[in-house]
C-alpha cells in the first residue's frame, strides 16, 4: 500500500506545476518577484520603476530566454507564497540560499556573497558583536537577520518590522541597540547616521544570493545555472558588478 500511496502524492503535489521554462517562453514574458527596498539589488527610482542589479541581471536572463521582463514587486516574505502560486516565475530580490528555504522553492547557483553584520546605536555599548546578547535587536520579519539573531542572541530582545528602514531608523533614534542585517544595507545605513550608529563589522553569518524557482523544477534551474555561467563567462557579470559596486567581482 505505501508504493502507490507515496506515488498518489508524489502526483497531487506536482500536479498542475507545469515546468516553468514551458509556460514562460509560451506567454512571451517572464514574471520576476522582488521587494524593491534592497539597493543596490532593487528599489524603486524616482519614476517608480523597480531598478537594481538583479533586475538587470533577470533583463540580461529575459533577453537570453528570448522574452519579455515584467517585474512584480512585494512584500519579501510573500515572494515563495506568490512564486508557489504561479504568480510570479522567478524570486530575484538578494534572497539568501539558506538550506531551509530550499524546503519550499528550488535555488539557483549563487550570484552574489556577503555576510551579515550589526548596525548599532552609539549609545548602545555594543563593541563586539557578542556584546549584543541581552539587547534590543531590530529584524526584518521573515530575512535572514530575524532567523540569526534568534539563535544567536538568545536573551535579547528581538523588535521584528516588515520594513528595512524602519528597523534602521529605530537603531538611529536609539529605540533599539542594533539592527542585524545584510552588509551591504548596514554599510548604506551607517553612512545615512553617520552621528547616531556604527557598524560592528564582524561576520555573523554567511549570505550566499540566488535566484528561486518552484520546488523540484530541475529544467528551470539548469536554465538558470546555463545563465549564470554565460553570464559570467562572457563578461557582463563583472561589467554590472563594477557598475553597481564600484570594484571587479572577487576571484573565483
Ligand atoms: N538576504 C536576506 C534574506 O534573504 C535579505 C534579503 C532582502 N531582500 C529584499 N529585496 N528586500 O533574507
Amino acid at each position: 500500500m505505501r508504493g502507490p500511496l507515496l506515488l498518489c502524492l508524489a502526483l497531487l503535489a506536482g500536479c498542475g506545476d507545469r515546468p516553468t521554462l514551458e509556460t514562460v517562453l509560451e506567454r512571451g514574458v517572464l514574471i520576476v518577484g522582488t521587494e524593491p527596498e534592497f539597493p543596490p539589488f532593487e528599489s524603486k527610482n524616482e519614476k517608480g520603476e523597480i531598478v537594481g542589479f538583479d533586475m538587470d541581471m533577470a533583463k540580461e536572463l529575459a533577453k537570453d530566454l528570448g522574452v519579455k521582463l515584467r517585474i512584480e514587486g512585494m512584500p519579501f516574505e510573500t515572494l515563495p507564497t506568490a512564486l508557489r502560486g504561479g504568480q510570479i516565475d522567478l524570486i530575484v530580490s538578494g534572497m539568501t540560499a539558506k538550506p531551509e528555504r530550499a524546503k519550499t522553492v528550488s535555488f539557483s547557483d549563487i550570484y552574489y556573497e556577503t555576510v551579515l553584520c550589526l548596525l548599532v546605536h552609539t549609545g548602545s555599548g555594543i563593541e563586539k558583536a557578542a556584546d549584543a546578547d541581552g539587547k534590543r535587536i531590530a529584524v526584518k520579519t521573515g530575512t535572514t537577520g530575524a532567523d540569526v539573531a534568534k539563535e544567536l542572541f538568545k536573551k535579547a530582545t528581538l523588535i521584528p518590522f516588515p520594513a528595512e528602514g524602519a528597523c534602521a531608523l529605530e537603531v538611529a533614534t536609539g529605540r533599539a541597540d542594533a539592527f542585524l542585517y545584510d552588509r551591504h544595507s548596514i554599510l548604506r545605513h551607517h553612512k545615512n547616521t553617520p552621528d547616531t550608529t556604527r557598524v560592528i563589522d564582524e561576520p555573523l553569518n554567511a549570505e550566499p544570493y540566488a535566484m528561486a524557482c518552484r520546488l523540484g523544477d530541475t529544467e528551470f534551474v539548469g536554465r538558470l545555472n546555463s545563465f549564470l555561467r554565460a553570464f559570467r563567462a562572457d563578461g557582463r557579470y563583472a561589467k554590472l558588478y563594477e557598475q553597481y559596486f564600484g570594484e571587479p567581482p572577487p576571484a573565483r
